[in-house]
Parts: C-alpha cells; sequence; structure tokens
C-alpha cells in the first residue's frame, strides 16, 4: 500500500514499486478526465510515464475513459526533430499514448522542433497554452539532475517557452533511447519552470535509486536555480508519486 506524507507543500506518496506509481498516476489523471472532460492536460516523456499511459489506455479500452473533449500540451520537443522522427517527442506521445485512446489528434500539442522561427514558435506556444484557459493538471518527471521538462540547472523559476542546450548529463542520459548515441540532440524546446507553476495541479513521477537525489533535493533543499525541480516547493498544489527507491533520502 502506498503511504502518503505532506513534506511543506508538497504531498509526496511513496509507492511499492513502479508498478503501483503507474497505477496511481493514472488513477489521479483518470479521475481528473472524468471530473473535467474538457480538461487541459501537461503530458511528459521519458521512461517513467510509460506504465501510466499504459494504464490510462486499458481504461480507456475497459472502462470507456473518455478523451474525446480533452486537450494537451507536452513540455518539450528536441530542436531539430520533426514530429515523424521516431525519436522525436511527438512520435513518443502518439505511440505510447495518443493513438490509443479517443483524444482527438488536433487538439494535442507538442512544441514545434522544425519551427523557422523559433522565437515565434515559442511565443505562440505560451499564447495557446493561455488561449486554452491554462493547463488544469501538468504531469511531470524528473531527470537526474533535477531538471524539469528540459529545464536544466540554471533555468530561473520564471522562465517561459524557449531553446535551450543539454547538459552533457542529460545527453547521456537519453542516449540510451537512440540506436546511434551520436545522434542525440544538444537543444531542446522546453516549457519554462514559469510556465510549468502556472498549471493548477502538478503530479511529478519519479522511480527507481538514480532518482533518489534529486528527488530529495528537489523536496528537501533550498528553492534555487540549481536544482529545477526544487521550484516546485512553491506551487500549491502538487504532488509528488514515487517508488520506495526514489524516496530513500526523504
Ligand atoms: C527527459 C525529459 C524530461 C523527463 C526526463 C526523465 O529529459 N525531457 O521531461 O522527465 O527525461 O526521463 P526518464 O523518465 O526517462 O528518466
Amino acid at each position: 500500500m502506498a503511504e502518503q506524507k505532506q513534506m511543506g507543500k508538497i504531498k509526496v506518496i511513496v509507492c511499492q514499486d513502479k508498478q503501483e506509481v503507474a497505477r496511481e498516476g493514472a488513477n489521479i489523471f483518470a479521475q481528473a478526465v472524468r471530473e473535467n472532460p474538457a480538461i487541459v492536460m501537461g503530458l511528459a516523456t521519458g521512461g517513467t510515464p510509460v506504465g501510466m499511459y499504459k494504464k490510462l489506455i486499458q481504461m480507456h479500452k475497459e472502462e470507456a475513459l473518455d478523451f474525446s473533449r480533452a486537450s494537451s500540451f507536452n513540455l518539450d520537443e528536441y530542436l531539430g526533430l520533426s514530429g515523424d522522427h521516431d525519436q522525436s517527442y511527438r512520435y513518443f506521445m502518439d505511440e505510447n499514448l495518443f493513438n490509443h485512446i479517443n483524444i482527438d489528434k488536433s487538439k494535442t500539442r507538442v512544441p514545434d522542433g522544425k519551427a523557422q522561427d523559433t522565437q515565434m514558435s515559442c511565443r505562440k506556444y505560451e499564447e495557446d497554452i493561455r488561449a486554452a484557459g491554462g493547463i488544469d493538471m501538468q504531469l511531470l518527471g524528473i531527470g537526474s539532475n533535477g531538471h524539469i521538462a528540459f529545464n536544466e540547472p540554471g533555468s530561473g523559476g520564471d522562465s517561459r517557452t524557449r531553446v535551450v542546450d543539454l547538459t552533457e548529463g542529460t545527453v547521456r542520459d537519453n542516449a540510451r533511447f537512440f540506436e546511434d548515441g551520436s545522434q542525440v540532440p544538444r537543444k531542446a524546446v522546453t516549457m519554462g519552470i514559469g510556465t510549468i507553476l502556472e498549471a493548477k495541479k502538478i503530479v511529478l513521477l519519479a522511480t527507481g535509486s538514480n532518482k533518489a537525489d534529486a528527488v530529495t533535493k528537489a523536496i528537501k533543499g533550498s528553492v534555487s536555480s540549481a536544482v529545477p525541480a526544487s521550484f516546485l516547493q512553491h506551487h500549491p498544489d502538487c504532488t509528488f508519486i514515487i517508488d520506495r527507491e526514489a524516496a530513500t533520502g526523504l
């Protein structure tokens, strides 16, 4: 059974294993979709949310969880990759979630990695989020260095959607997804920390011992751009769902 604790403003749910993290995360999202079918979801990529997306697909198929009125904005995208590249985050979202539920694809948004004018396209992404009424529930993972989306250490708490350089460590962490590790892009488009903090509710998932240090610093460390996830301590409604391995430092 998952154990709950309140650490400052952050609610922490400590699960037995990553399967339970996936179940808890899916239950929170499913309930939000049922309560507000026209929900604006903020979605994330990476290995961590895959299990939760599988559960949501199962709930859609077996329990008629209905996404027909929902819309979504993804956190980030690699710069230079188009949506049909099999390592792009657009491709990831289609494969791992959108193709298997009844969401209207035209209402799913991922930053454009191939925009001609990146500044304008970043500004437009922010405008589109605002025009949609803001993000109701934002899903996050966490990088082993404490990054959220692609906001690497040094990112300001008021940063907005923009092009960023990835750190060597992040490039290394993400190389496992690429057939040829040297192909990992070194730049990305990411929502800013300020953008993320405007979501009405935030749910962060983390599993495995390689995330323990980042999770500890995010929840118990001082709030600073050295650990971008620490800015979540300021958010009024943020829940961390983590497994026991990621919780060892709490
Ligand atoms: C990438 C993504 C992040 C994600 C992180 C962790 O850097 N941009 O949004 O949280 O990876 O990924 P994983 O879940 O694979 O550990």
